[in-house]
């Protein structure tokens, strides 16, 4: 059993040959549940969604980092906080947010190095989190960034580590890596926490995701717009939430195109269709139809969000298992995405199973890099016109080459990333291969 915390998704698969697609184990200290039958992962995550709640471990570990923001609250708490956070993800929002990712866009493309080998991954990580940061919070000076990517990378491996621990040890143990997530939130507090007090001294709309969160006031009661504690929450969730998950995104689909030639070619030809040298519209992304079954296909592929947790508040029955209040239950996108039930030739990348006139239809549930039901992603829109955005810029500017010999292993951390990263090659459009 300890395969579940050192090898996550081959012990997911190597349950589900054995047993089917819904089984139920006892894996250390936790008695856990898979449930992968598309109808019955609809009941859990919208059908009866009231019926599960986020689980204890996720809120015990996850929550050390970013308390109980949206992704790990239930209940009344989380509508309300939920209801007061949708405005900022609104499209009349997201329009705002545009110029600003572009001016972000338009500095990492003049820095990107053309001719060589370089560490695609790692800049795009760079580039997801300063987007977030500057969304979120405004602008801040660039040293802020630096300390900002170490906090929130520090978080990240600090939880995985977490995760991957049987019995992790109590937050209060000063065992290393408990000492270098307390560090990783202590960092990411001192980065956030001035700028939320300033901003509650200067209380104006500045058009940013913090602004939104500030001057929330709930409508079904005015005095209780959010604290500053929950403030910081919800703004140490986005960093967790809307950085990686776009990040490992776009690495997958820059490995498959690399791969996939003639498709990149397709993305080049619509990038070109749109106006250059200003900040793109809205509609003008909306028009990036093909670039968008690209990164559909890609998610269905390579999911960011490979695993879904909940756990139910009280016995449930779920084909023709029961299973007990508190039982942690995984709902798989990863094995959903690629099981032959599903989707025809599952392991082939073909972007045109999502195109509009496509014939194949999947199952209600078989089918959630955003999930579904009332949990669903609420950066779902910004995460897509990001993606769009960075993709049809870079497709507009480069050639690529994915040096030989590149891995697509995944790695199962908090999200789904490429184990070995991704190295490449990027050469001015039209520029000859050197021989
Ligand atoms: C391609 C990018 C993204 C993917 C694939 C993704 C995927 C997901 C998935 C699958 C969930 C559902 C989790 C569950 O049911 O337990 C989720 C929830 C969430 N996502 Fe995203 N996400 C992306 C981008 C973003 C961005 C950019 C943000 C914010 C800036 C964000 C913020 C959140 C939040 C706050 C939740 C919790 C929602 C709730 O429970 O009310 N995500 N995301």
């Amino acid at each position: 059993m300890l395969l579940l915390y050192r090898d996550f998704l081959g012990f997911l698969e190597d349950m589900t040959r054995r047993y089917g697609s819904v089984w139920q184990a006892r894996a250390v200290t936790e008695h856990v549940g898979m449930i992968n039958e598309p109808e019955l992962v609809h009941e859990v995550l919208a059908g009866r969604a009231s019926e599960f709640v986020r689980t204890r471990s996720q809120k015990r570990l996850i929550g050390r980092a970013v308390g109980n923001g949206l992704i790990l609250s239930d209940g009344d708490f989380w509508r309300r906080q939920r209801r007061l956070a949708q405005p900022a993800f609104h499209q009349q929002r997201l329009r705002t947010y545009l110029p600003v990712i572009h001016g972000i866009v338009e500095r990492f493309v003049s820095t990107c190095p053309t001719g060589r080998n370089f560490a695609l991954d790692e800049k795009l990580k760079e580039l997801t989190l300063e987007i977030v940061a500057a969304t979120l919070l405004g602008t801040r000076p660039p040293d802020d960034l630096g300390k900002l990517a170490e906090a929130v990378n520090g978080i990240q491996v600090g939880v995985t580590r977490l995760l991957r621990t049987g019995i992790p040890l109590p937050a209060w143990l000063p065992t290393p890596n408990n000492r270098r997530l307390q560090r990783s939130v202590q960092a990411l507090n001192a980065v956030i926490l001035p700028i939320i007090a300033e901003r509650r001294r200067d209380l104006g709309d500045r058009g940013d995701l913090l602004s939104m969160f500030l001057l929330a006031a709930d409508s079904e009661d005015e005095q209780r717009s959010m604290t500053d504690d929950q403030v910081r929450d919800e703004v140490a969730t986005m960093f967790l939430a809307g950085h990686d998950t776009t990040s490992h995104l776009l690495a997958w689909t820059f490995h498959l195109l690399g791969q996939h030639p003639h498709v990149y070619r397709r993305v080049q030809e619509e990038a070109d269709q749109i106006p250059s040298g200003k900040p793109p519209a809205m509609e003008d992304l909306r028009r990036l139809t093909y670039t968008e079954m690209v990164l559909k296909e890609v998610m269905r592929l390579y999911p960011p969000v490979y695993i879904l947790l909940r756990e139910p508040i009280h016995e449930v029955e779920l084909g023709g298992f029961s299973f007990s209040r508190g039982q942690m239950l995984f709902v798989c996108p990863w094995m959903l995405h690629r099981d032959p039930r599903n989707f025809k030739n599952p392991a082939e990348f073909d972007p045109e199973r999502f195109a509009p006139s496509a014939t194949e239809t999947f199952p209600r549930g078989a089918y959630l890099p955003f999930g579904a039901g009332p949990h669903q992603c609420i950066g779902r829109e910004f995460g897509v016109l990001e993606a769009l955005l960075i993709l049809a810029r870079i497709a507009r500017e480069f050639d690529l080459e994915l040096p030989p010999g590149q891995s697509m292993e995944p790695e199962a951390l908090i999200t789904l990333a490429p184990r070995h990263g991704l190295k490449m090659l990027f050469r001015p459009r039209g520029a000859r291969p050197s021989p």
